[in-house]
């Protein structure tokens, strides 16, 4: 059975001696292999150009350029490389067939001829060559096919980021928009009704007072009464105690306003809104984290805002960015203080700066910035990449800065980048369009 590769396989002939090819090039002929002769090295080198064989036959002595020569030429051509060559030498010649193996033939035949033994070699090697190119066909095929799965599998990886960011964002926004509007409605009723209960308590201390004035000489039960209750604490008491649940109650009014703003699930779409609020919101929503308490020094804010328009963006996931960037920065303060003494953090205090700037009329940056213990450049590298995170598993879920880059980037046409100084604090910088339809025409 003859191998399709050797009915349509091309092969070159190179030998000084015209007894010889004709010999050959029959023989080869007879099988159905197309042939092609040359009659030094040089002409072969010429042949090749136009036409690339699938192996050659190549002999050894002859003049000008011998097949050692010939054979060197054809391996530094990045064309002709591969194509296997076959020496022919005479019968004793074993150094020149050593010789032959080591500039890169693949085979030998000798001289003179056994037209068996040429034919079997020929086919062998056309059939190895064959085979070789089928494999390296494979492995290409298979290399893109790994970078297939490999991308399948990031892309997976990014689809199940957004899931659990939006199944994180929607539950999370949803209780919280729930918790604030059951809390809405009791909160301003308290709220409401604390004026009047001022203005209606304002109003007997006074008709009291007036009594005690026109009826200076009580009756005996009334004066019994007096005698148990002391009525002059009672009053200036109350009106403090009315006072402090009026600040109570419009502290709680403002943290449901915070949560409201926070949360805003009911905005699916783009919209325009003033992101001084969201942050604000963020901060009320974050400050017991940042208020000091005995045991916990605190963390100084300073807002530095600048007039920004409104904001074309998803507000909510937009504050989403805000708390992830902002609880960083508490969670890397805390840590830090917590290998500082008293006094070190005393005459360095916790900070986080937030400020707002117009880059240009397009866009905006917000910069939030602490002075905590910094970023290594090596933790810099990978603060984007998902499931990144140098806290304990309790703790962190490396999925902050990877959703917030998301946010920003993808949903935003924006840009988020860190600057930091080991020792010395951490800066994170969001620059969003204004407009998104102008900017992303642009
Ligand atoms: N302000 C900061 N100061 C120091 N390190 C920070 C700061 N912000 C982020 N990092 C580092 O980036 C990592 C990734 O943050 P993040 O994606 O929010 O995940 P997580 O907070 O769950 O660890 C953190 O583990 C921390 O090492
Ligand atoms: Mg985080």
């Amino acid at each position: 059975m003859t191998l399709v590769t050797e009915q349509t396989a091309t092969v070159l002939i190179v030998d000084d001696n015209s007894a010889n090819l004709g010999v050959l090039s029959d023989a080869l002929d007879q099988v159905g292999l197309e042939v092609c002769v040359a009659k030094s090295g040089k002409i072969a080198l010429e042949r090749i150009k136009y036409v690339i064989p699938d192996l050659i036959l190549l002999d050894i002595m002859m003049p000008d350029m011998d097949g050692f020569e010939t054979c060197n030429h054809l391996k530094a051509n990045p064309v002709t490389k591969d194509i296997p060559v076959i020496f022919m030498t005479a019968f004793s010649d074993t150094a020149n067939k050593v010789k032959g193996f080591e500039v890169g033939a693949v085979d030998y035949i000798t001289k003179p001829f056994n037209q068996q033994e040429v034919l079997s070699r020929v086919k062998l090697h056309l059939k190895l060559h064959d085979l070789s190119v089928k494999l390296e066909h494979k492995n290409a095929l298979l290399e893109q096919k790994v970078g297939e799965i490999s991308q399948a599998y990031q892309d997976l990886q990014e689809m199940q980021l957004k899931l659990i960011q939006s199944e994180k964002l929607s539950s999370l926004g949803q209780m919280v928009a729930g918790i604030a509007h059951e809390i809405n409605n009791p909160v301003n009723f308290i709220y409401g009704n604390l004026l009047h209960a001022n203005e209606y308590t304002q109003e007997v201390l006074n008709l009291l007072h007036l009594y005690q004035e026109e009826y200076p000489h009580p009756t005996p039960r009334i004066q019994t009464e007096l005698d148990e209750v002391d009525i002059t604490f009672i009053r200036e008491d109350l009106l403090k105690l009315l006072k402090s649940m009026n600040i109570g109650a419009r502290r709680i009014r403002d943290i449901v306003q915070s949560m409201r703003i926070f949360s805003r699930v009911d905005e699916a779409n783009m919209n325009a809104v003033n992101i001084h609020e969201g942050i604000d919101s963020t901060l009320i929503i974050l400050n017991h984290r940042l208020k000091s308490k005995p045991e916990y020094p605190g963390i100084e804010v300073i807002r530095d805002y600048s007039q920004l328009p409104l904001i074309d963006c998803y507000a909510g996931q937009l504050n989403q960015v805000f708390m992830n960037i902002i609880a960083n920065a508490i969670d890397a303060l805390d840590e830090y203080n917590q290998q500082r003494s008293w006094e070190a953090i005393k005459q360095q205090p916790s900070r986080i700066e937030i400020r707002t700037t117009m880059i240009d009329k397009n866009q905006v940056a917000i910069h939030i910035a602490d002075n905590g213990p910094g970023i290594n450049q090596e933790v810099q590298e990978k603060l984007f990449e998902p499931f990144f995170t140098t806290k304990s598993s309790g703790k962190g879920t490396g999925l902050g800065l990877s959703i917030s880059h998301q946010i920003i980037v993808e949903k935003h046409g924006g840009c988020l980048s860190c600057k930091s100084t080991p020792g010395q604090g951490t800066e994170f910088i969001i620059q969003i369009p204004i407009n998104q339809k102008v900017s992303r025409v642009a």
